[in-house]
């Protein structure tokens, strides 16, 4: 009787863990240097680096991972783990003033380009 009980307990113990594993191999890790920077890199580097428009308004440079997680000469605009009050989330997604849209000027990213982004920052903003 305790044996199976046991052998119950095990049981259901696998089975969360195995169905803990599927979820999160639902939602594939996003990756700051495969898929974070190329968006960058395409959309926002060009203003964003010393010398340039983006940088000398707001000081935000995005030239390297350690600018990028530094901010503006206010503070950061990346909050790990939560998109939905990243500055710079908002500002891609044209949460913030219309006026103030990233990027400046330009189309707005695809709707995929910020799910990738909203992804990384929610998985920590990792160095990865
Ligand atoms: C054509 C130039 C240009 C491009 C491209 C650009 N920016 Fe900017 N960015 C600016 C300027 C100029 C400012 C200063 C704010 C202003 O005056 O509107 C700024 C400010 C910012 C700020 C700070 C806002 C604040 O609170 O002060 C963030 C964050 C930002 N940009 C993110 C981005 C991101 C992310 C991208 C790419 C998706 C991007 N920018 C692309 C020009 C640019």
């Amino acid at each position: 009787m305790k044996k199976t009980m046991l052998r119950g307990g095990l049981l259901a113990g696998l089975c969360l863990v195995f169905v803990w594993g599927c979820q999160r191999a639902e939602e594939p890790e996003v990756s700051y240097s495969e898929d974070v920077r190329p968006i960058l890199e395409k959309n926002c580097v060009e203003c964003h680096v010393e010398g340039a428009a983006g940088y000398e308004a707001s000081g935000f440079s995005m030239a390297s991972y350690e600018d990028l997680m530094e901010g503006t000469k206010f503070g950061s605009v990346i909050k790990p783990e939560d998109s939905f009050t990243s500055a710079l989330i908002m500002l891609v997604e044209g949460r913030a003033d219309p006026s103030i849209q990233m990027p400046h000027g330009k189309e707005p990213l695809t709707e995929e380009e910020i799910a990738t982004l909203k992804t990384w920052v929610d998985q920590g903003a990792k160095n990865n």
